[in-house]
């Protein structure tokens, strides 16, 4: 079937299996292999890219649920020479080893510093309502559906919490 993607700003019109996941439509039909396939089963985060800037599991829709949304990946983050604060973060923060989880949580990430300054919405827990700080361990509660097998957690707390300063 055919379907039409928006994504990075850029009008997408593929011809795509009806079962196609967003993740798959993206690296195989797209050539964008930032967003990485880790677990394919939602747990690990490595696919996290933005929709209508709610950070989701890629693997987990369909790309054909997405034609009327807005999708934005790590392409459309920053390029190299021009890097987003927040990538800039990571690099001086060490907040990577093998930088396979890098894209997932550096989405994860800008999605998660817009909430908290949007402020928290009520269904997360009413007393969490209204300006927020960001402490270390708020962040890593936050950030808990991205995985790190190199474990480089403190480098990406640190990297996430002075891109929210
Ligand atoms: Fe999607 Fe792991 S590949 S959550």
């Amino acid at each position: 079937m055919e379907i039409t993607l928006d994504i990075n700003g850029d009008r997408q019109v593929l011809d795509l299996d009806p079962r196609t996941s967003l993740l798959d439509a993206l690296r195989h039909h797209l050539g964008l292999t930032g967003s990485k396939k880790g677990c394919d089963h939602g747990q690990c985060g490595a696919c996290t890219i933005l929709v209508n800037g709610r950070r989701i599991n890629s693997c987990l829709t369909l790309a054909a649920m997405h034609e009327d949304d807005e999708i934005t990946t790590i392409e459309g983050i920053g390029r190299p020479g021009h890097l987003a604060p927040l990538q800039e973060g990571f690099v001086r923060h060490d907040g990577f080893q093998c930088g396979y989880c890098t894209p997932g949580q550096i989405m994860s990430a800008t999605a998660m510093i817009e909430e908290a300054r949007e402020g928290w919405p009520s269904y997360v827990s009413p007393s969490l309502e209204g300006d927020i700080e960001l402490s270390d361990e708020e962040i890593a509660e936050r950030m808990s559906g991205n995985l790190c097998r190199c474990a480089a957690y403190t480098g990406i707390v640190q990297a996430i919490r002075e891109a929210a300063e």
